[in-house]
């Protein structure tokens, strides 16, 4: 008898695979495509992997559902094309944002969506958009381009998926697979917060390595749905992306008529405030590799097409040490956000809701008065609490679009952060 997932496990192991059924003896036994499925349902295969893949690496799943995905019509470019996503000139400038403002006219999950940057010298990559909205989507939506990290900052929502449902609340994530079909449903009067869309491997927790078996983001914390499905018959508009651009279908019926399915590509939330966070117990601090809860790994060997970072409420310990994040220049490049209260490195305008984008060799670190603060403070154990930033790191440049170019929220006095850093060398004096 199939199992419920709701309370299961996802990412302890690629080759897990996980059954769930709406209705009792909806899954085929012992085979994926018998010659009549149970019920009448259409078996369907969804893949987001190659099929040759390492097994490990392996990602399909098997649906049975009232109507195969093929009963559309035909798709048709959306008038508005691409979520504001044509890319700005490049710029090594290191930029930030103040939040965006919340949609004042009924604005579903994907008018309110708008790129603000994206890598676009490479296949794989990432693109980060906002989201923002004050109505549940009647459409049926999926992308085409990527996999769909949600990270609320504003309200509640129920994404509907093909496979279940999961609701998220800021300080939660999501994560669902390239070309999985869902509606996001608000369950506050408002919803914005962060999505990183993943264009390359799928998201995966790391290798833990001298770490040992525990740690970070723990396995039995990633929970998928169990089946849930639509049986209406009214007309649906499907939205899909694919390659930057919207297009639009019809359907006679919901798509969201999964009732079984069993395999490895699902949907999955995740609790941010359950992440085990590691840090110095002596002296200095580890690289912001630690706060890694999950990556999607690229061709070269520890150099991730994109790792998700989070910066939650933990002690600082360390000894004679200056504490907050170093000044640095990296290989890799950096997208952050604030989905809570303060971030360590700055002593002001990086704020919830709002971002930053530091791109390849860009030096960057604490601002001055965080400098000044930290280098004089009496050491003692502290505790930084109500706090979430998270970073998306990525190998390519991330290019801002035009629109966060243009925006009024682009802050135009950024670099003044550091333009007042006290000259401290003394050669007289060690
Ligand atoms: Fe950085």
């Amino acid at each position: 008898m199939p199992h419920d997932t709701s309370t299961l496990s996802y990412l302890s192991g690629f080759g897990n695979e996980f059954a769930s059924e709406a209705l009792a003896g909806a899954l085929p036994s012992g085979q994926n495509s018998p010659q009549k499925a149970p019920y009448g349902l259409y078996p369907e295969q969804f893949s987001t992997s190659a099929f040759t893949v390492p097994r490990a690496e392996l990602r399909r799943t098997w649906m049975y559902r009232i109507l195969p995905s093929a009963a559309h019509s035909k798709f048709e470019r959306l008038e508005r094309q691409r979520p504001n996503s044509t890319l700005a000139a490049i710029t090594p400038n290191r930029l930030r944002w103040d939040p965006l403002p919340l949609p004042n006219t009924p604005t579903d999950f994907i008018d309110g969506l708008v790129t603000m940057a994206a890598n676009s010298d490479s296949p794989e990559g990432v693109s980060i958009h906002l989201y923002r909205a004050n109505i549940s989507m009647q459409r049926v939506f999926f992308s085409a381009d990527g996999e769909f990290l949600f990270l609320p900052q504003q309200g509640r929502i129920r994404l509907v998926t093909e496979l279940g449902i999961l609701e998220i609340e800021p300080e939660e994530i999501a994560v669902i697979p390239r070309g999985m079909k869902f509606r996001v449903e608000l369950l506050d009067s408002n919803a914005s917060g962060y999505l990183c869309e993943n264009h390359g491997s799928p998201l995966r927790i790391p290798d833990l390595g001298p770490i040992g078996s525990n740690g970070l983001a723990n396995p039995r914390d990633f929970l998928a749905p169990v089946a849930a499905y639509e049986d209406i018959d009214q007309a649906t508009t499907l939205v899909q992306k694919f390659l930057g651009e919207f297009w639009a279908c019809q359907l006679s019926h919901s798509p969201l008529n999964v009732v079984a399915w069993h395999g490895n590509s699902v949907p999955y939330k995740y609790d941010l405030r359950r992440f085990n966070t590691i840090g110095t117990v002596s002296y200095d601090h580890p690289d912001p590799s630690i706060f890694t809860v999950l990556t999607s790994p690229s061709a070269i060997t520890g150099q991730a097409n994109a790792d998700f970072v989070i910066f939650p409420p933990r002690w600082m310990v360390a000894e004679n040490t200056f504490r907050p994040p170093w000044f640095h220049r990296n290989l890799m490049n950096e997208f952050m956000g604030l989905i809570r209260g303060e971030y360590d490195a700055k002593a002001g305008g990086f704020v919830p809701g709002g971002a930053s984008l530091h791109n390849v060799m860009s030096a960057h670190g604490p601002d001055a008065k965080t400098f000044i603060n930290a280098s004089a403070t009496e050491l003692q154990p502290q505790k930084i609490e109500r706090t979430m930033a998270f970073m998306i790191e990525t190998h390519a440049v991330i290019r801002p679009s035009q629109y966060a170019m243009k925006c009024s929220q682009l802050q135009a006095n950024y670099d003044d952060c550091w333009a007042d850093m006290p000259k401290t060398f003394n050669k007289n004096q060690i």
